[in-house]
């Protein structure tokens, strides 16, 4: 019997819907946005300067003047509405076949012969933000279900973030269940560290999974492991692993206590894990990756690349909204935080820590870790 796959297939009507929202969402990032930073800086900085003594601005010193500009209203209900959008008309897709797409989820999953294993901790004590706050404003949030087959987080998340990605040019035009991004991070991987030939590699806060697989592709002898605190989403890990055919092994747990044993790694990656979490997380995850990687292993993640050494004021105002509006509770506090010395205090020697920008399709990555 043909196998059949585990898939996000919008209807032609769902597909152009789902197109309509991502050019208006590229639109607002791109164009209305550009207009609102470059008033920012035309308009609110010569008053902001003028007001204060200060030789140097900052974010919170212009907050105030610059959500007062019309074109401030205009940009942020185009990016809340546009928001509630893309999770509507993804959502229409998610419940259309839900049905059918967790039949063959189960299917895939309860397989004698499956290839990879998923390991749930109902007892896992998640805390907030991901068990409070809708994060992305995705409806149900990361941990929400409504019986334990109920894969619509994961699909929902699947299904929006590479429109999302695109319409902000921090992806390549890839659809959803594209690993393009996890593909790039192992190339990373590759290119700063050619001489590693990691046996066990980790995907910390691997969600969804899509990117982890990459990681089976680039390193096929390797054994492949994905940890991710929200079960949803890690079911769905589960069933698009097995319907791909690649023999995954997830696990939920926090990624600050994962419970592998100490040195049980030689590649530990994450994939925009980082700016979502607190800053008296980040520490805790960065010192148990430093304890779970072998002598010469690798950590290295990818994240978003608004610090404020590379991101000119104006796009910190319109960043920061995303953590008042839009369900990004730590976009800031990450951008904002010192990464190297907080790796240095996880264990990594300093001269090992890297913090980098690559560029990945229109867009830019931070790329920072550290080797053991
Ligand atoms: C933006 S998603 C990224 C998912 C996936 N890496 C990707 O690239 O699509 C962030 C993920 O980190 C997970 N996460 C956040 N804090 C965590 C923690 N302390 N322990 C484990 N997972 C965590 C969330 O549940 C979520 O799946």
């Amino acid at each position: 019997m043909k196998q059949q796959k585990f898939r996000f297939e919008p209807s032609h009507d769902e597909r152009a819907r789902q197109g309509y929202v991502g050019a208006i969402k590229g639109y607002t990032n791109m164009v209305v946005q550009t207009d609102l930073e470059r008033t920012i800086e035309g308009k609110v900085l010569p008053l902001a300067k003028a007001a204060t003594a200060k030789q140097t601005l900052t974010r919170k010193d212009i907050a105030t003047l610059s959500s007062a500009l019309p074109l401030y209203a205009l940009w942020s209900n185009l990016t809340f509405y546009s928001q509630d959008m893309l999770f509507k008309t993804v959502g229409d897709t998610v419940k259309r076949t839900k049905k059918d797409q967790e039949s063959i989820a189960q299917t895939l999953t309860s397989r004698a012969n499956k290839k990879g294993s998923l390991s749930l901790d109902e007892h896992l004590k998640i805390s907030p933000p991901i068990s409070q706050i809708e994060i992305h404003r995705m409806p149900g949030g990361y941990v929400s279900e409504t019986d334990p087959e109920d894969l619509t987080a994961g699909r929902l998340y699947s299904g929006t973030i590479e429109i999302y990605r695109n319409a902000k040019a921090m992806g390549d035009g890839s659809q959803a269940g594209s690993d393009a991004i996890g593909q790039f991070t192992a190339k990373t991987v590759k290119s700063y560290f050619p001489e590693l030939a990691p046996r066990r590699i980790l995907d910390l806060g691997c969600g969804t999974g899509e990117q982890t697989i990459a990681f089976k592709r680039a390193f096929p002898d390797a054994e492949v492991h994905g940890l991710d605190a929200a079960g949803p989403l890690l079911k769905f890990a589960h069933a698009w692993a097995e319907s791909e055919g690649a023999p995954l092994h997830f696990k939920q747990a926090n990624a600050q206590a994962t419970g592998y044993e100490a040195g049980s790694f030689d590649l530990i990656v994450s994939h925009i894990l980082f700016h979502e979490t607190s800053r008296t997380v980040m520490p805790k995850v960065m010192k148990e990756a430093f304890r779970l990687l072998a002598p010469g292993g690798v950590f290295l993640n990818l994240d978003v690349p608004y610090q404020p050494e590379v991101t000119p004021l104006p796009r910190q105002i319109t960043n920061h909204w995303q953590v008042i509006n839009n369900g990004e509770p730590f976009w800031t506090g990450f951008a904002e935080s010192k990464l190297p010395p907080i790796l240095a205090k996880a264990g990594f020697e300093s001269e090992q820590i890297f913090h980098n920008y690559e560029q990945f399709g229109a867009g830019q990555y931070l790329v920072f870790g550290g080797r053991k």
